[in-house]
């Protein structure tokens, strides 16, 4: 297609851009249709392997920070003074869908490729990312590539963060090859754009098909370890016990009842460990997380409060020590109002219904939004499903999401 001035519009490849998603799918996945791609893992190292062969077919000058972010740039007319950033996350949880992180990354990479198709080189630079531990399931925080980047955390104390397994975020990015040079924020975007299936129910319940993102509800992450004494299951009476395994379960009903007597917080014990783990013998050690989630700050803050009176009450009426580690806390986010309008323009110019929302899931654009104007661009999940295999965007979807994407970056890039 021409702009009617005879230079072609830069279009979105959608059997690319879905073929992409096909491929880095296909990285760590196990037989029961997920996959499992942990950060600076062997796996995650072939998908970051892969995602830079992609940048530099594209001619993309492809570097790397201290916290193994991996950016290609496409330089624009104005020879690289200022940029406009698409970025998202290659890693995965446990078991994961195609599309999370994904799905944002390799669209970047076909606004990339439109440019370059058209032969159309942009006012200012494009920038392709993927940031590193956005998940936050081997190392805490989640999203530390892109906190690290932004300054949100000393470098140094980034890259000491330990796994489970004593190992650091540094080694790691040593064994996978992926502890470049670049210094946090070496490149200082005006803008950044993060597009991202839902992984909510509301776009497809109420059938629209593209959510304007105005912010990101708060998150509040817990370890919690309780002791209390193993005993034998057969002979303990119940009034003698100090069960951790009780303890445990009773801070998991008690944050049912919280999200359900506040109707806006959400909680998730999400692990949870027993020692010493034996049908028999009453639990002396229980050690589980805890996901907090509210879009109002005061609101997280109370639950926050509530469940360390509760842990306290706990520990006194069944003889138990309890600690609470907190391993995150980011308060809500709002995105810029400039660029939420402009999708949501783009949007209706392109006949898409959209309606504005505010993220349930944690993302790299809320770190960024520390360092620029940023603002996200949901498209539906079947079913509200995520962080789960069975997740699944339609490819009709999946190319309008790219589509507004393309838009919004040729209204704010130039030419
Ligand atoms: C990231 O997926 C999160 O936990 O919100
Ligand atoms: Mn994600
Ligand atoms: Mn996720």
């Amino acid at each position: 297609m021409s702009d009617g001035t005879g230079k072609p519009r830069p279009e979105i490849r959608g059997d690319i851009l879905f073929d992409h998603i096909r491929t880095l799918a296909l990285i760590g996945a196990d037989p029961l249709g997920g996959r499992t791609r942990l950060t600076l893992t062997e796996e995650d190292r072939k998908a970051r392997d892969i995602l830079v062969k992609w940048m530099k077919e594209l001619d993309l000058d492809v570097r790397v920070d201290r916290f193994g972010n991996i950016f290609g740039i496409l330089e624009g007319k104005d020879g690289g003074k200022d940029s406009l950033m698409i970025g998202s996350h290659i890693d995965t949880v446990i078991h994961a869908g195609p599309y999370d992180g994904c799905y944002g990354v390799l669209s970047g990479l076909a606004v990339a490729r439109a440019f370059r198709e058209a032969g159309c080189i942009p006012g200012r630079s494009l920038v392709v990312a993927a940031f590193t531990n956005e998940e936050g399931v081997r190392f805490q925080p989640d999203m530390l590539g892109s906190l690290a980047f932004v300054g949100g955390i000393p470098a140094d104390e980034a890259l000491s963060v330990k796994d489970d397994g004593g190992t650091t975020v540094g080694e790691a990015l040593s064994r996978i090859g992926y502890n470049g040079n670049e210094e946090p924020g070496f490149l200082i975007p005006s803008e950044y754009l993060e597009l991202h299936v839902e992984q909510g129910p509301r776009l497809d319940t109420e059938k629209i098909r593209i959510g304007v993102v105005e912010g990101v509800q708060g998150i509040s992450w817990w370890r919690v370890s309780i002791t209390g004494k193993a005993n034998h299951a057969g002979t303990t009476p119940t009034n003698m016990r100090h069960d951790a395994g009780y303890a445990a379960a009773s801070v998991s009903v008690f944050l049912r009842d919280l999200a359900v007597s506040t109707g806006t917080t959400l909680a998730t014990i999400g692990t949870i460990n027993f020692e010493p783990g034996a049908v028999n013998v009453i639990p002396s050690r229980a050690v589980f997380t805890v996901d907090l989630r509210d879009p109002d700050c005061t609101r997280l803050t109370e639950a926050e409060e509530k469940l360390a009176e509760f842990l306290q009450k706990t520990a006194g009426e069944e003889g138990v020590r309890i600690s609470a580690e907190h391993l995150v806390r980011f308060d809500p986010v709002v995105f810029d109002r400039g660029l939420a309008d402009e999708i949501e323009k783009v949007a209706a110019a392109r006949g898409l219904s959209s309606m504005r929302m505010v993220s349930g899931a944690g993302h790299d654009a809320q770190m960024m939004a520390r360092m620029c104007r940023a603002a996200m661009i949901f498209v539906p999940s079947v079913g509200g499903i995520s962080h789960n295999p069975d997740e699944h965007t339609s490819e009709d979807d999946l190319a309008a999401g790219a589509e507004v994407l393309l838009d919004v970056v040729l209204k704010l890039l130039g030419d």
